[in-house]
Formats: C-alpha cells, sequence, structure tokens
C-alpha cells in the first residue's frame, strides 16, 4: 500500500520515528511535514537524533492563526493527497496538523488511522481537545494508547473502530534511552553533575500566553529554592522575552534534542511539565511528575499516584510539591511493542 504520515510539530516526529521504520517493509511510506514547527531545535534536530529520513515533502506552512494555519494546511494537503493517491493517511495526536490532514483526507474519502485516539481532557480552552474529537469522529482506525481511552472511544460509539495498541511513545524512549545514556554530554554541559535539579517545561496556552499568568508559576516554582532546569519552548519564548523575568533558581535553556532530552529527564529529581509527552515519559521513567494542569488526559499516571495535578494559579505550588512523593511501584499501563502492533494492524488493511 501506499501510505502517507502527516507530522508537523514536535512529539509527532517522536511519534512518527518507531512506526515509520516498520512500515517501510510491507509499505511505500510518504512523509509529509506541515512545517508547524520549523526551529531547528523544535524540528530538524529531532529527525536527526531519531536517525529519521527527511519528509518527502515540507510544506513550510508556519505559524499563524488557528483558521489560517489549519486552512493554509488543508491546501497543500489535499494537493499531496492528489498527487500520491494515498491508500490511508496517518494521523498522530492532536495538533492542528493532526484536524488538517484528517479533514484533508476524510474529504477525499482516503481511510484515515489516527495514532493516539481517545483522549479527552473535556476543556474546549484547549484547542487539542477540539482537534482531537473530530479527528476521532472522522478516522475509521483509533489506535487507543489505552484502555481507559478505549473507553472513552466506546462511550462515544466508536468501539467498532477502536484498537488498543499501547503508546507509541514507549516504543521511541525504549529505542533511543540506553544510546542516549550513552552518547549525550548534556548532564556536563549544563553542569548539573552529582547535582540534584528538577525539569521544567511549560508550553500551553493558558499557563503561558498571559505574562502574569506565566510570572506567578515561575516566581512560585523559584522559591522552591531547588535547582530547576528549563528548556524554553519557542511559544513561552515569545512571551518571557517582554516579561523582564528575574529568577534566582531556575536556569532557562533552549529546547533539547530528543537524545538530550530523555537524558535530562531519566536524571532529574522529578518533572514539572504541562506537556502531555513529558507526563508519560516521567512515568515510563518512574520520575515523580507535577503537571501544571487542572485536569490530564493521562488519568493512568495521576490514579497510579505518579503524577500529581495542581491548578497554575494556586497560591501554594511549592509546598504541594515539596509533599508529593509517589509509591515505589506502578502498573505498566502504556504497553509494549507497539509499533509492531499499529503495523500489524496497518498491513491487514486492504489497499
Ligand atoms: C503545538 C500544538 C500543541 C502541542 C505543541 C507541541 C496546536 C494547536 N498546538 O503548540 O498541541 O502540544 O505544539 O510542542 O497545534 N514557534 C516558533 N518556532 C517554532 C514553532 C513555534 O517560534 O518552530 C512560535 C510561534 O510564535 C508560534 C508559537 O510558537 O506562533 C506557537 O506555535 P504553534 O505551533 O501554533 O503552537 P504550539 O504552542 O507550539
Ligand atoms: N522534548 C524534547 N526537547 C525538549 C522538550 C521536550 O525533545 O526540550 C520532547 C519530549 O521528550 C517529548 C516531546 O518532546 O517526547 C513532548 O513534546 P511537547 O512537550 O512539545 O508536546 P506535547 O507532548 O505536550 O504535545
Amino acid at each position: 500500500m501506499k501510505i502517507i504520515s502527516i507530522v508537523g510539530a514536535r512529539p509527532q516526529f517522536i511519534k512518527l520515528a518507531p512506526l515509520s521504520e516498520k512500515l517501510h517493509t510491507n509499505h511505500q511510506e510518504v512523509i509529509v511535514h506541515t512545517g508547524q514547527h520549523y526551529d531547528f531545535a523544535m524540528s530538524q534536530q529531532i529527525f536527526s537524533d531519531l536517525g529519521m529520513r527527511n519528509p518527502d515533502y515540507h510544506l513550510g506552512i508556519g505559524s499563524g492563526s488557528h483558521a489560517q494555519q489549519t486552512g493554509d494546511m488543508m491546501k497543500s494537503l489535499e494537493d499531496v493527497m492528489l498527487k500520491e493517491k494515498p491508500d490511508i493517511v496517518i494521523v498522530f495526536g492532536d495538533t492542528n496538523t493532526t484536524l488538517a490532514g484528517a479533514l484533508a483526507a476524510s474529504k477525499l474519502t482516503i481511510p484515515l488511522v489516527h495514532v493516539e485516539a481517545g483522549l479527552r481532557s473535556y476543556n474546549k480552552e484547549m484547542p487539542e481537545e477540539i482537534n482531537r474529537v473530530v479527528t476521532d469522529h472522522i478516522s475509521e482506525f483509533l489506535f487507543a494508547p489505552t484502555t481507559s481511552a478505549a473507553g472513552l472511544l466506546k462511550g462515544e460509539g466508536l468501539e467498532d473502530r477502536t484498537y488498543i495498541t499501547g503508546d507509541i511513545m514507549v516504543d521511541t524512549i525504549k529505542q533511543n534511552l540506553p544510546v542516549a545514556m550513552e552518547k549525550s554530554t548534556i548532564i556536563h554541559d549544563l553542569d548539573l553533575e552529582n547535582k540534584e535539579f528538577n525539569l521544567l517545561t511549560l508550553h500551553r496556552n493558558y499557563n503561558v500566553d498571559n505574562p502574569q499568568v506565566l510570572s506567578n508559576i515561575l516566581g512560585q516554582l523559584d522559591d522552591l529554592g531547588e535547582l530547576i532546569i528549563f528548556p524554553v519552548h519557542p511559544r513561552t519564548k515569545k512571551v518571557l522575552e517582554d516579561s523582564g523575568l528575574d529568577v534566582k533558581n531556575i536556569v532557562l535553556t533552549i529546547p533539547l534534542g530528543y537524545i538530550d532530552f530523555i537524558v535530562t529527564e531519566q536524571y532529574s529529581k522529578r518533572i514539572i511539565t504541562d506537556s502531555g509527552g513529558i507526563q508519560k515519559e516521567a512515568y515510563i521513567l518512574k520520575r515523580p511528575c507535577i503537571t501544571l494542569r487542572t485536569e490530564t488526559e493521562w488519568l493512568e499516571t495521576v490514579n497510579e499516584k505518579w503524577n500529581l495535578l495542581i491548578n497554575p494559579s494556586d497560591k501554594d505550588i511549592c509546598d504541594k510539591i515539596l509533599s508529593f512523593s509517589p509509591p515505589k511501584t506502578q502498573k505498566d499501563v502504556f504497553g509494549t511493542d507497539v509499533s509492531l502492533k499499529m503495523a500489524r494492524i496497518i498491513d491487514s488493511i486492504k489497499g
């Protein structure tokens, strides 16, 4: 079969990598990069860290308002689909790239696979919630990362199209961590040898777009009195540049490559984040995770008590962080050999 895989944002490259390797055995795969993320550290660095081949198409869409970005992507993706005539299209996660790819494929009646289906925050302030609900409902094949995601899909009448595959990011991290631990010099480069540190990331619109909200979060975290390494997402950087931030304990860096980032996660004392993918990686690497959000799509990590949700507008963030301690054990909730399971399901689709 001919398959088009559509990616555009950092976490999508990380989700595609292990699946792309497997698809090559039996199919012709065309990789399309929408260009939603374009900084070297957010895109090319990740491709090269993961040993991925260059995309067959780079649409160069870039940033913009939601409608503009999604609409521009849809037009260019439709051109590629009409030219390539794929048997199936695969989209990943819940970004505007996901939505644009899903809508373009579905209007051309090309069977659609959604990797990471069935996640819900029930928070419509998140553009991702709209993207994932629409994508799930127009996809033919829903790859659910967890049993709770499959349960949510069942509740929406989508049981017949649901496959519980496990979470694809498990494969990426398991394949790359041993080499990363050998190869990466990031702990030395950031002068973290023999030091305890927290790892912080923030990029959710409701946490970073308003400079006062962002300053309140960073001010409280600075008061923790512990070293915090903060690779700054470009969305957050834009806001920080205008905010005149003054912190003592927080070390700002550019976004790290994937290899360096997973090593930094592995060595961290705890991870503080609002990222979806990083909540999962913290769980897989058994690092205590603090999620600065009022809800999460990754319910199992909270139910297993390895992930603590803290409302970012709370005034006692430090006390809550300091009193959080996960249990000694945890259940496997994200599965194994996920890309292989996905590839087998795709192999069985009649082109
Ligand atoms: C996007 C996804 C989000 C995902 C995140 C992963 C949507 C609606 N959001 O959020 O679900 O969790 O990616 O990181 O699709 N920018 C740069 N350089 C870049 C990319 C972005 O400077 O390479 C800046 C631009 O000013 C841009 C802003 O960051 O306007 C936001 O980028 P965008 O892709 O719209 O959303 P993210 O916040 O990255
Ligand atoms: N990541 C990275 N460098 C960084 C921060 C994150 O390589 O500086 C990786 C991280 O390991 C994870 C993914 O990016 O696999 C998470 O992406 P992000 O937080 O941008 O988006 P989300 O998962 O919230 O959609």
